[in-house]
């Protein structure tokens, strides 16, 4: 093993990488769904407000861990905790990234199935044809699984070259492509006839449909598609630059995920209102919540919705569908690659072995359970549902909204309330050499607002408020 380690070579490819990782299948599969059930505009400017008030400091709880520790996540806490409990927090993150990468993997390989059904012209017909199409490609025996091992494989391929010639050089090609393709495709569903209907619904806030529900979906989609609350910023940032200025870079990354966000819907929902002309109500009817969001929205719906808007030129729906899927690969391989990289550096530096064998292990280890969540995708084969819920169910449900959550609760906990301010402080002004203008307001959001916003979470989701 060598002794110098890993780092990123440029601000830019630190700003990529990382931004690579947040956006992914949280941006352009879940942000339009959740903003569909909860009502559009009024749901962008509370889910904005929570990036801005939880995200950036939650960010740079992770940042400023990862940057000080200069280890794996479960070592960086370890550090820190001086073999308090707290140094489990970390392990937690390690975990919990082993288990998202098993099922993140499965949606992935989906996307890829899709990238070639597009091709093949298998996404032409009626809506109860695709979606009898995803039905059965998604609990077919093998198809699955041999699209989620190439993928996997794809991410492994790009781990194994390491921090610098993999991870940055991947992201620096593959983030401005991903924006490209989301402004073209953006574009062309803003110039659909009837589309201003979806525009509308995405930035003119009908306040009368937020509830406490509302509120708290966004924050817990903020966590989500920001990758907070596992260690995997907190990996990323042991790879940044001893001048790498946190505060910036946090805010950097949280405005290019919201702004990918706002892209994915002005993709989805003009095409969405310019074919259905009871759109609104379909989003917004909690029966039809299966079929019009979920994995429904994206592997269902969309395929639909393209030919419809394209119905005067099939090519063209083809083309952006073609595009769409691209998309929506390198969104999930840029983040599957900040998952994979978690687990990676934790074989590779505790267990001593080299980056190559780490990486072999990870991706054996999620390619098993991306065997088993895929089987278990559709609840068709019982011996994998458990308690009326499959595998895939479990861990979706197990990973984003308890274990994010709570990695993220108990990280501000640590930094706010456990670790001297003065470190805090030393690694928030790069040893001071920044002014740290906004400590104060940063250790006041660690302090009291993020805990007491994600408890909030918590209560609700356990049916308490
Ligand atoms: N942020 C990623 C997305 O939007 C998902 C993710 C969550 C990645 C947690 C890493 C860690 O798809």
């Amino acid at each position: 093993m060598t002794t110098e380690r890993a780092n990123f070579g440029t601000k830019l490819g630190i700003i990529l990488a990382t931004a690579g990782s947040a956006v992914g299948l949280g941006n352009v599969w879940r942000f339009p769904y959740m903003t569909g059930q909860n009502g559009g505009a009024a749901f962008l400017l509370i889910y904005i407000a929570c990036v801005v008030i939880l995200g950036v400091p939650c960010m740079l709880n992770e940042f400023i861990i990862g940057r000080r520790a200069q280890a794996n996540t479960a070592r960086a806490y370890s550090k820190l905790a001086n073999g308090t409990p707290w140094r489990l927090i970390g392990l937690f993150g390690v975990f919990t990234g082993f288990m998202i990468t098993g099922y993140y993997v499965v949606v992935s390989g989906w996307c890829l199935q899709y990238i070639y059904a597009s091709v093949a012209g298998h996404l032409n017909g009626d809506a109860s044809y695709v979606k009898s199409y995803f039905d059965t490609f998604a609990a077919h025996p093998w198809k699955p699984i041999l699209w989620m091992l190439v993928f996997m494989l794809m991410c492994h391929f790009i781990i194994s070259k390491g921090v610098e010639k993999g991870i940055e050089r991947a992201s620096k090609l593959m983030m401005p492509l991903l924006f490209i393709l989301l402004v073209v495709i953006a574009v062309a569903s803003c110039l659909l006839p009837g589309a201003g209907r979806g525009i509308s619904f995405l930035f003119n806030p009908d306040f009368s449909c937020v509830d406490s529900k509302t509120f708290l979906g966004a924050l817990g989609q903020a966590f989500y598609s920001l990758s907070l609350g596992m260690g995997c910023l907190c990996t990323y940032a042991s790879y940044f630059k001893r001048d790498t200025h946190l505060t910036k870079s946090a805010a950097q990354i949280v405005a290019i995920d919201t702004l990918i966000a706002v892209l994915a819907g002005l993709m989805i929902f003009p095409a969405f209102f310019a074919s259905y002309p009871d759109a609104a109500d379909k989003l917004a009817d909690p029966e039809l919540a299966g079929q019009y969001s979920g994995p429904g929205l994206v592997f269902i719906t969309l395929p639909n919705v393209f030919q419809q808007a394209f119905s005067g030129a099939p090519l063209i729906g083809e083309l952006v569908a073609l595009l769409f899927y691209s998309l929506l690969s390198l969104a999930a391989l840029t983040s599957l690659m900040s998952l994979h990289e978690v687990s990676t550096a934790f074989f590779h530096e505790e267990l001593k072995i080299s980056r190559k064998w780490g990486a072999a292990i990870v991706t054996v280890l999620c390619a098993l359970i991306g065997v088993f969540c895929s089987l278990s995708y559709g609840d068709t084969r019982e011996w994998l549902v458990f308690g009326g819920q499959s595998l895939f169910g479990w861990f979706d449900f197990l990973t984003g909204q308890i274990f994010l959550p709570t990695g993220g609760l108990l990280t501000c906990l640590f930094l706010g309330w456990y670790v001297p301010k003065h470190i805090v402080k030393e690694e928030f002004t790069n040893e001071g050499t920044l002014r740290g203008r906004f400590f104060g307001i940063y250790l006041f959001a660690v302090r009291y607002v993020c805990p007491i916003c994600i408890l909030l979470i918590f209560l609700h989701q356990f049916g308490v408020i």
